[in-house]
């Protein structure tokens, strides 16, 4: 039954941010009783990347407890115990419903109050849906959205069932690309369809995407691009058979996977607290404009020192490093203390097939691309540096050694002067380990 708790502090989220928020209240010192975590998972913390990579392999896939944070940073695996060894409270398939910031209340599905003093918002992201914009047709069966840990279940249970079937991924941003790659490895046939000239726009340049696509296809992935599914038919069993282009074709289809996006979950606080570029807007230290409710990972909207300009965050070295932070501001606040701004440096990163790429940096201003980008290389490494105002900003690099990812770090943060870009090109890898 419903039970009303009060906590000191209470993490509203249970994925990424959250496990690191547990394990820094834990170093920083938390009595037991004081904190809960909130989730509408079943299952503590874990490393959410894991889900369209190792969770989905055909042989000997990844399964909680493994991948439980702090692993994916090669920190302490936290698992249910820690929680309880701690005195943390780890609440779980509990959906919170209703926020109130002003009377610093929760509200769960099953009707349960939940009080706190401060409150840490670690909600993170949902799916797009093709059914948001009306796609007929898309609430078939079999075709899939990835977020959690539920989803991927469903998913590798569809997989299993419908081995050398053919396979259609809508989207061609980090979902698509990670999951094409998967089920590839689980012998579907797969096919990729995604409206924009390359994959993955927002940070592939064309030089880029055109090695990966290229992979792709000599992998036996076919790649749709220039339009978009605008329908699926389905079976009598209304498990979807086939996806319908907006160009007209029509390509048959076993499992379709869905990656078009993710949205920041702030619906519960609209009205309560100051919104910018579609995240909760904070300070340096996670703080938003109500008085000890923070904000972090995907849903915050924070000053990127660097570039001086607020921005939202989606990838998980951001999530742990923004929860990081949240929790040692709250602690040195209550000591009338404040501690160093947040000074982040974009890191993304991907893997796939043997693949596996880092950027890190801004993706802004003129690009050279170096090294060798031919896909049927036996060993490629290739990257691209991006210069604006004659310094290097943002560095992207395939196959690099761990040596030489943190020299493309050292750069990227750094934003070396660069004389003549002709030179640079020719260098490629030789300049960034310079630094
Ligand atoms: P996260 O989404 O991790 O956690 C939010 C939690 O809040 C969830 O447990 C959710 O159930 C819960 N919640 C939300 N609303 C609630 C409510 N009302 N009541 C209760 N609970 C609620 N990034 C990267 O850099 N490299 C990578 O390889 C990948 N790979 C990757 C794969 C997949 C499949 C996904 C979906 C995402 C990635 N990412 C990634 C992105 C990365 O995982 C993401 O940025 C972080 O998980 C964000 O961490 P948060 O804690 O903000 O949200
Ligand atoms: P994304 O923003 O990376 O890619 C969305 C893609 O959807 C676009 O590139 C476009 O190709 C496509 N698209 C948009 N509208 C479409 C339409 N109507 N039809 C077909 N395609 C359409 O989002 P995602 O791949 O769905 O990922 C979801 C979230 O998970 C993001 O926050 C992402 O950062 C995160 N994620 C990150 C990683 C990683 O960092 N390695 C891996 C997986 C997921």
């Amino acid at each position: 039954a419903a039970e009303d708790k009060s906590f000191k502090y209470v993490v509203l989220g249970g994925g990424v941010s959250a496990g690191y928020a547990a394990r820094q209240f834990a170093k920083e010192g938390v009595k037991p009783g004081e904190l809960a975590i909130i989730s509408k998972e079943a299952v503590a913390p874990y490393e959410r990347p894991a889900l369209s990579k190792a969770y989905l392999f055909p042989e000997s896939p990844a399964r909680l407890p493994g991948f439980h944070t702090c692993v994916g940073s090669g920190g302490e695996r936290l698992l249910p115990e820690w929680y309880t060894e701690k005195g943390i409270d780890l609440i779980l398939e509990t959906e919170i419903v209703k926020a109130d910031l002003a009377s610093k209340s929760l509200t769960s599905a099953a009707g349960a109050t939940i009080k706190y003093d401060s409150l840490i918002i670690a909600t993170g992201s949902t799916v797009i849906r093709l059914s948001d914009f009306g796609v007929q047709g898309a609430d078939a069966k079999n075709i899939f959205y990835l977020r959690e840990v539920d989803d991927a279940d469903k998913l590798y249970e569809a997989i299993k069932g419908k081995k050398g079937g053919k396979a259609v991924i809508v989207g061609g941003g980090y979902i698509g690309l990670e999951l094409g790659a998967v089920l590839k490895l689980n012998d579907l046939d797969v096919t990729m369809v995604y409206p924009e000239p390359w994959c993955m726009p927002r940070l592939f340049t064309s030089g880029i995407a055109a090695f990966y696509e290229g992979y792709y296809k000599n992998k036996g992935i076919q790649i749709i691009k220039g339009t978009v599914a605008t329908g699926f038919d389905s079976n009598e069993n209304g498990e979807v058979k086939a996806v319908k282009l907006k160009d007209g074709r029509v390509l048959d289809a076993d499992i379709v996977v869905v990656g078009v996006g993710g949205k920041p979950l702030v619906s519960l606080f609209k009205g309560q607290v100051e919104e910018a570029k579609g995240g909760i807007k904070t300070d340096a230290s996670f703080k938003t404009d109500v008085p000890n409710v923070y904000a972090v990972g995907d849903v915050a909207t924070f000053p990127m020192k660097l570039y001086n300009e607020l921005r939202r965050v989606e990838h998980v070295d951001h999530a742990r490093k923004s929860a990081e932070q949240a929790v040692k501001a709250l602690k040195a606040s209550e000591e009338g203390k404040t501690i160093d701004e947040y000074d982040y440096l974009p890191y993304f990163y991907s893997r796939a097939f043997n693949l596996s790429w880092q950027f890190y940096g801004d993706n802004v201003g003129d690009t050279v691309l170096f090294g060798d980008n031919d896909p049927t290389s036996s060993d490629p490494k290739f990257g691209t540096y991006w210069i604006k105002d004659g310094k290097v900003v943002g560095v992207f690099l395939e196959n690099g050694t761990p040596e030489e990812n943190k020299a493309i770090a050292k750069v990227a943060r750094l934003q070396p002067p660069v004389e003549n870009v002709d030179q640079l090109a020719k260098e490629g890898l030789t300049f960034a380990s310079k630094f």
